[in-house]
C-alpha cells in the first residue's frame, strides 16, 4: 500500500483503478478548461503569512456550518456518480464523513438512492437537488429527503443547462458504464474497477430509476440532463423550494455579488460560492476571486461557504482567510474513494485536517475561526 501523504497521492491512484471515462468525469471540467485551471491557481497564488514567536498549543478546528456542529470546516461537496467510483460508493463516503464527524451531502445525480444512504448511516446526511422539468418528480424528490431524515437541502443554481466537458463526449460516458470496443482496452487494465463496479448492483441513477423514462437504459449523461432539467428555474422556484422543504437550506453555485444580495432576500441559511468546480461556465472567475465580494457583499447576513479547487488544508485556510465559514471538497474526496474506497476517503478527510492544523498554527492562530484576511499577506 503506497504511503499517501497527499491529495494527489490519491488522484494518482484513483487515475490507475478507475476506468478512465469515470476519473475523467471526476477530474475534468468544461471547454478549455480555463476556470479548472484557474480556481487552483488562483488559491495557490494567496500567499499566507508565517508569524512566529506565539503559543500555538491545543488548537481547535471545530465549528458549525449551518448550524451543524463540524470536526472542521469542511463538507463533503455532492459530486454526480460517486458510486461508479467504487462500488456504493455514496454509502461508503457517507459513512467515511459521518465517523470523521463532517457532513456528507448526496447528489441527485447519485448511484445509490437517497434510501441507500439513510441505511448506511446513523445521522443526519445532506442531500443536493437539481430542479427537474418535471415539478412533481422534484417535489417527490424533496419528500423523499425529508423522510430519510436529511437536515439540509442544497439548492445548486448553476446547471440548469450543462457546460460541456470534451471528455466525457470524448469517452463516451454513459450511465451505467457500457463496455464498447472504445473502452474495453482501457477497462482491461482495471481489473480492480471492473470487478467491484461492473459486477456491483447499483450502475445508474439511484434517484431515478423506475421513476423517470430512461434513468435505467443507457444514455449519455449530457443528453439525460438536457432532457430533464428545467432551464427556467428561477428564483422564483428557490420560494417553492424553500416553502416545500422547510428546514436548512443551502444555495450552491453563487459567483456573483448581485446574486448572492438576492440569495439573502430569499431567506436561506448558506450559500456556496462556486463555480461548479470549473464544469460549467468556462471563462468564469475563479471561486477564490469571487470570495471576498459575496462576503463583503452579504454582509453577515448568510454564511457563505466556497468550494472550488481546494486540494489541501492550506487550500481550506486560504477560503476561511476571505471569509468562508465553511468550504465544501468534491475531487479531492472522490479520488480518495477511487484510489481505496471507504479508507481513501477517510484518508482524504485525515490528510486534509492534518494540513489545516499544522498550516493554521504556522500562520499563528489556534482557532480556525480566527482567520480572517490578517493571516494572508497584501497582494
Ligand atoms: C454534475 O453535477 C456535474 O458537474 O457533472
Amino acid at each position: 500500500m503506497p504511503v499517501v501523504t497527499c491529495i494527489d497521492d490519491l488522484r494518482s491512484m484513483a487515475r490507475k483503478r478507475v476506468a478512465r471515462a469515470i476519473f475523467d468525469y471526476v477530474d475534468r471540467g468544461s471547454y478549455a478548461e480555463q476556470t479548472l485551471r484557474a480556481n487552483r491557481a488562483d488559491l495557490e497564488a494567496l500567499a499566507l503569512r508565517q508569524r512566529v514567536g506565539i503559543d500555538v498549543d491545543r488548537r481547535s478546528l471545530a465549528t458549525t456550518m449551518a448550524g451543524h456542529e463540524v470536526r472542521m470546516p469542511v463538507a463533503l461537496a455532492p459530486v454526480g456518480l460517486t458510486g461508479l467510483n467504487w462500488a456504493d460508493g455514496e454509502m461508503l463516503a457517507a459513512r467515511a464523513a459521518e465517523r470523521f464527524g463532517v457532513p456528507f451531502t448526496l447528489s441527485t445525480m447519485s448511484i445509490c438512492s437517497i434510501e441507500d444512504v439513510a441505511s448506511a448511516v446513523q445521522k443526519p446526511f445532506w442531500f443536493q437537488l437539481y430542479v427537474m422539468r418535471d415539478r412533481g418528480f422534484a417535489a417527490s424528490l424533496i419528500e423523499r429527503a425529508k423522510a430519510a431524515g436529511c437536515s439540509a437541502l442544497m439548492l445548486t443554481l448553476d446547471l440548469q443547462i450543462q457546460g460541456q466537458r470534451h471528455r466525457d463526449l470524448k469517452n463516451g460516458l454513459t450511465v451505467p458504464p457500457k463496455l464498447t470496443l472504445g473502452t474495453a482496452l482501457d477497462v482491461m487494465t482495471k481489473p480492480g474497477w471492473a470487478l467491484n463496479v461492473m459486477r456491483g448492483r447499483r450502475k445508474s441513477f439511484g434517484n431515478l430509476e423506475g421513476r423517470i423514462p430512461d434513468a435505467k437504459s443507457l444514455t449519455t449523461l449530457s443528453q439525460w440532463i438536457a432532457g430533464q432539467f428545467d432551464p427556467t428555474l428561477s428564483w422564483k422556484d428557490v420560494e417553492w423550494v424553500k416553502g416545500l422543504w422547510g428546514r436548512k437550506l443551502i444555495l450552491k453555485g453563487i459567483l456573483d455579488a448581485e446574486d448572492a444580495k438576492i440569495a439573502v432576500q430569499s431567506g436561506v441559511d448558506a450559500i456556496v460560492v462556486s463555480n461548479h468546480g470549473g464544469r460549467q461556465l468556462d471563462g468564469a472567475v475563479s471561486s477564490i476571486r469571487a470570495l471576498p465580494e459575496i462576503v463583503d457583499a452579504v454582509n453577515n447576513e448568510v454564511e457563505v461557504w466556497f468550494d472550488g479547487g481546494i486540494r489541501s488544508g492550506q487550500d481550506v485556510l486560504r477560503a476561511l482567510a476571505l471569509g468562508a465559514r465553511g468550504t465544501l471538497i468534491g475531487r479531492a474526496f472522490a479520488y480518495g474513494l477511487g484510489a481505496m474506497g471507504e479508507a481513501g476517503v477517510t484518508r482524504a478527510l485525515e490528510v486534509i485536517e492534518k494540513e489545516l492544523d499544522v498550516t493554521l498554527a504556522l500562520c499563528g492562530l489556534r482557532d480556525v475561526r480566527d482567520a480572517s484576511r490578517a493571516i494572508l499577506r497584501a497582494a
